[in-house]
């Protein structure tokens, strides 16, 4: 009887036990969780938070906070949180990981209504990103239709254009910035529909550019209204608002009809660029019946994604690397040195050269990090509540990685304010440091880094291979502080081009 009781009894003590023991450790761990500490962070004005104190360049300001803050640190602007890093490894640490991988849910995000990739999330954005992903990929590896294609004979072209049009500002003082901006565009406007300035479409290309240029001022302004939805009911902001809300109406027609031209003319045996791909998958997945989110709603939208992320953030690298090669004529020199040495005169520079080059290459990386034309990358959002360097942060905060901080950073860089291409160097060869992220990192890292390498790369070689840059005679030098809105742009100045051999 006895041992009948003890082998019924016994099991359901040691359950009882287990569920105690779990019970414990569950409560010590929500203990443990809840009682770790927010970020520290500026005091907060009631309703505005830190909205006054932001300033001009609001990634110096920030920047500075982290001196005295640490390098997780918290604000508010309006209601939202915000939480700043100013340290590579724990930028890391965090966008690895799903739960930081939202977008901010804000008055001008709404706009797109979670369409595209750049602004949106969760399943829709992970398969959207996982297609431009792959296609940016073999059309930049030529993988598509045997390279005819591919994204180096479209720079390539481009190239040969944009050094055509420079020919008539040989010997005068030049400001290269919207020559830039157009080959630049014609880049983006190629790989992505096959269009450039040079179509008999010109026209509506123009007109495409300008209402993407507008829009980056527009979203300057309407700004604030991203962090206090009461602003949107200021003057200024509002129009900045509806204009923004027009233009895009604008844009999604132009594209619209872009689609259905290229619906016509589709032949999957030649796919000429990005919007033939997407209609050839999304073709596809309609057959098999698949669920996804593949749609021309959806494809409208991506294009809008990569002629805002990609022409601006080019044009601006461009520009800095410019202005760089100006003011450091030796880094100009040693670049013209590999040039003879690895391409000679009789051909053009080809993407093959760039393993042959790594004084060049480092420049490349150089600019990229002295510019850091995205400083403050893009925000992104907390899903839940989590732990981030023994800090608890809260569901839905905004996570803003502070790249250009981690950029000038004198305990990472000496002199950072210098610009020394060696630095990307060791014993010749090519070496990037893990805190070097001009692209961010993780889950949302840049989807442009291998295009925008291949773009800088054949537009400076090709430069260079012709001419020299310098500042026009009687000319101050040009500062080298940008001024900050959508990315960091050098202010105007001119360049003074001569060719290399006459
Ligand atoms: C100098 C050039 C560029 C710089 C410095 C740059 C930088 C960045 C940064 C910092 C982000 C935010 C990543 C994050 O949220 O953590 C980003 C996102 C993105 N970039 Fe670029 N970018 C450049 C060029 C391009 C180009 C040429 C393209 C065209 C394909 C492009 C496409 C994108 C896309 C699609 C995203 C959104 C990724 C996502 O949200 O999943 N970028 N870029």
């Amino acid at each position: 009887m006895d041992s009948l009781v003890l082998t019924l009894v016994l099991p359901s003590i040691r359950l009882l036990l287990l569920f105690f023991i779990v019970f414990l450790i569950a409560r010590l761990w929500f203990k443990v969780e809840t009682q770790l500490p927010l970020p520290p962070g500026p005091f907060s004005i009631p309703f505005l938070g830190f909205l006054p104190f932001v300033g001009q360049d609001f990634h110096i300001t920030l920047a500075h906070l982290s001196k005295r803050y640490g390098s997780v640190y918290q604000l508010f602007l309006g209601r939202n949180r915000i939480v700043v890093i100013s340290d590579s490894n724990i930028i890391r640490e965090a966008f690895r990981q799903p739960i930081f991988s939202g977008r901010p849910d804000t008055e001008l995000t709404k706009i797109l209504q979670g369409l595209g990739i750049v602004f949106s999330d969760g399943d829709l954005w992970k398969e959207q990103r996982s297609f431009l992903h792959g296609v940016l990929r073999q059309f930049g590896t030529n993988k598509l239709m045997n390279g005819r294609n591919g994204f180096e004979s479209k720079i390539k072209e481009q190239v040969t254009e944009f050094l055509n049009n420079l020919q008539s500002f040989e010997e005068k003082p030049c400001r290269i910035r919207p020559l830039l901006a157009s080959a630049v565009s014609n880049v983006v406007g190629s790989v992505l529909i096959s269009s450039t300035l040079k179509n008999e479409e010109k026209k509506s290309f123009e007109r495409l550019l300008s209402l993407m240029e507008e829009g980056f001022k527009l979203v300057t302004i309407a700004m604030p209204a991203n962090f206090l939805p009461l602003f949107r009911y200021m003057p200024c902001v509002n129009r900045a608002y509806q204009k923004i809300k027009a233009n895009r109406a604008e844009t999604c027609g132009y594209f619209k009809k872009i689609v259905t031209d290229h619906r016509k003319t589709l032949d999957p045996f030649n796919i000429r660029d990005i919007c033939d791909a997407y209609i050839v998958q999304q073709e596809k997945v309609q057959k098999d019946g698949k669920k996804s989110y593949f749609s021309d709603e959806q494809l409208i939208q991506i294009m809008n994604d990569v002629f805002s992320a990609g022409m601006e953030t080019v044009t601006s690298t461009l520009d800095w690397a410019i202005l760089f090669l100006m003011l450091y004529p030796k880094v100009q020199r040693n670049i013209q040195e590999e040039i003879d040495m690895v391409i000679g005169e009789q051909r053009e520079p080809s993407l093959s050269d760039l393993p042959k080059m790594p004084y060049t290459e480092a420049t490349i990386y150089e600019v990229l990090r002295r510019s850091t034309v995205i400083a403050l990358g893009n925000a992104h959002l907390t899903l839940n509540d989590t732990i981030l360097a023994g800090y608890r942060i809260p569901k839905n905060s905004q996570i803003l990685p502070n790249l250009y901080a981690i950029h000038m950073d004198p305990k990472l860089w000496k002199d950072p304010e210098l610009f020394d291409p060696n630095r990307f160097l060791r014993d010749g060869k090519i070496f990037k440091p893990n805190y070097f992220i001009p692209f961010s990192v993780g889950r949302r890292m840049c989807l442009g880094d291998t295009l925008t390498r291949m773009e800088v790369f054949l537009f400076l070689t090709g430069l260079l291979k012709k001419y020299n840059l310098q500042v026009p005679p009687n000319e101050e030098m040009p500062s080298t502080k940008g001024t900050t809105a959508v990315s960091t742009v050098p202010k105007p100045y001119n360049v003074y081009i001569t060719l290399r051999r006459v």
